[in-house]
């Protein structure tokens, strides 16, 4: 073709190729070096409260690709931000300001303004949460956010960039506490219409009969399935959170995942090995494990070729991004927590031990 052009058409042709060419490389590269998903777990849970606004922000503007959060179902409806599904007193205080004592009605039986009354901007002082999460800055008066308002957050931010990765709280073994999964999945999808952000949503659970009726919803939307597999909980044993498979039939855990139809697989980082990292692409499955906070961890994670990380600490993960050239996400606004430490902080109580199995927080 190009022997029938005169040389200036053909040079103009070459350049014009070579241009779109090297604009559709670079960003293939950008495309390929950013599609590491940096997720802030809870947002930046290390730093800020957790599954809050001001959380979200912080996260948003260390810059995260991903804003990962908990989801349980009120009452009325309404998807809300917490990672229990009951009201945790390690964070939680009640509208007079007292911190509560024991776990009180699970979510599920409050309505959404109910639920928004309680304050859980501060880690509470005697709990051996604080001493875990001791560089988080509190900010008195952070309330339960629903799913609606973390969105319209984002928007009036424009982190039209970000992404979230949505976990549904539920214990199968538990249903007293939780909603149906198909009720649950439904009333988020709605909030997912109502806001335009289907395209930017992987929906996560521990509980798989959540991911089969979120598939059977909305079969296009990404699902991850979230696995651990801790001497003191173990969700792929039993059947019970892995919508009737167990490990026992099994080779490996992403043989389980793949035999549930699921692409992505997102074990705690400790269960992850580099075989079962080799096992899990064999079978084609994308891996994010949680929740890596330590730097040695996520430079050796990195290394192996996982797909994101999931993290309290969103500075740290970048920093190591950072030390192996890799592209990092946008960052949005400035960092909002506003210390309330030299206020008056509230009277401390020690909560009451909580017992294992109402609420996992794996750390
Ligand atoms: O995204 C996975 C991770 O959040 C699961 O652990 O207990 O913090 O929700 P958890
Ligand atoms: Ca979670």
């Amino acid at each position: 073709m190009t022997t029938l052009l005169s040389p200036p058409v053909q040079r103009l042709t070459w350049l014009r190729w070579s241009c779109t060419t090297a604009v559709g490389l670079s960003l293939w590269c950008a495309g390929a070096a950013l599609a590491f998903d940096a997720q802030g777990h809870r947002g930046a849970r290390g730093l800020a409260p957790e599954n809050t606004l001001v959380g979200f922000e912080h996260a948003l503007a260390i810059g995260v690709t991903t804003l990962e959060l908990d989801l349980v179902l009120s009452a009325d409806g309404v998807p809300v931000v917490s990672h229990d599904t009951t009201p945790n007193p390690d964070i939680t205080r009640d509208r007079s300001g007292a911190w509560l004592k024991t776990r009180g009605t699970p979510f599920h039986r409050l309505s959404a303004a109910d639920i928004g009354h309680f304050d859980v901007g501060r880690i509470n002082p005697g709990s051996r949460y604080a001493r875990d999460f001791s560089s988080q800055v509190p900010s008195d008066g952070e309330r339960i956010p629903t799913l609606a308002e973390v969105f319209k957050r984002v928007n009036a931010l424009r982190a039209d960039h970000v992404r979230f990765n949505i976990e549904l709280k539920l214990n199968p073994t538990r249903p007293d506490e939780s909603p149906a999964p198909a009720e649950f999945v439904k009333a988020v999808l709605a909030v997912l219409e109502q806001y335009r952000m289907t395209s930017r949503v992987t929906l996560q659970s521990f509980d798989w009969r959540v991911l089969r009726a979120a598939r059977e919803q909305a079969p296009a939307l990404p699902l991850s399935y979230l696995s651990a597999q801790l001497e003191r909980y173990n969700t792929l044993v039993s059947g019970d959170w892995t919508d009737g498979l167990r490990l026992a039939d099994f080779d490996d855990a992403p043989s389980m995942v793949a035999a549930a139809g699921g692409s992505l697989w997102s074990p705690n980082f400790r269960d992850l090995s580099q075989p079962l990292l080799a096992r899990a692409r064999e079978l084609g499955l994308k891996v994010i494990p949680w929740t890596v906070n330590d730097i040695p961890d996520m430079g050796r994670l990195i290394d192996w070729g996982v797909d994101g990380i999931i993290t309290d600490y969103p500075d740290r993960l970048r920093s190591v991004m950072q030390s192996r050239g890799m592209a990092l996400p946008p960052q949005v606004g400035t960092t909002p927590v506003r210390d309330t430490s030299a206020m008056a902080p509230p009277p401390v109580v020690v909560p009451v031990p909580v017992p294992f199995g109402v609420a996992p927080d794996l750390r």
